[in-house]
């Protein structure tokens, strides 16, 4: 019995803390439960947006971000790498992006929300390896007709500077765009858009 006393206590305990709205002290009283939601805390806080300055993201270069832990890539495009999109389409698997790989405000040529800002989530759609970033124009080991893009090592899938799949590569599908919305000019948050979590 002397357990149920406790039990029944413990919930009081809950019901006072969760039904009380703000408050440093309540706060401070509530210490124990606090500590007790620190898992679901921490599992909230590693799918947590992340916000990324990009004001010193220069034409042509690519940053690297870290979200659900998950390598995300923010390319800021040169207008050349934007004219590349449109000479590709008769090589890639799914030019018009009809395949579910974004947020439909990504759904367009260049696959993103500001044109020459790319944002994609920087795993194969083969097996998961992490492509890598080759932007120069007709490298020996690619070959002359390669305009710039994303080479995957493992198992040679490209992809273009969309993040577009070719056709007959192993990777069948394009690269996830992520959920993401800017911040005035200058900040991008990745994993929030307002619509999706
Ligand atoms: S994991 Fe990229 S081609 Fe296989």
């Amino acid at each position: 019995m002397a357990e149920g006393t406790l039990d029944k206590g413990k919930r009081r305990f809950v019901i006072g803390a969760t039904s009380v709205v703000g408050g440093i002290g309540v706060a401070a009283a509530a210490a124990p439960f606090v500590l007790s939601m620190f898992p679901s805390e921490r599992a909230k806080a590693a799918g947590a947006p992340v916000e990324v300055d990009i004001s010193k993201l220069e034409p042509g270069q690519k940053i690297d971000v870290e979200w659900r832990g998950k390598v995300v890539w923010i390319v800021n495009r040169t207008p050349a790498m934007l004219d590349s999109l449109a000479k590709l389409d008769a090589k890639l698997a799914d030019p018009a992006s009809n395949q579910p790989q974004q947020p439909d405000y990504a759904k367009n040529p260049a696959r993103a929300i500001k044109p020459q800002l790319f944002v994609a989530v920087g795993i194969c759609t083969h097996l998961g390896c992490s492509p890598t970033f080759r932007p120069e124009v007709a490298p020996a080991d690619l070959g002359g007709d390669w305009l710039g893009g994303f080479f995957c090592p493992c198992h040679q899938s490209k992809f273009d500077l969309a993040g577009r799949v070719y056709a007959g590569v192993p990777a069948p599908t394009n690269l996830v765009i992520p959920p993401y919305r800017f911040v005035g000019d200058t900040k991008v948050v990745i994993g929030d858009d307002g619509k999706s979590a």
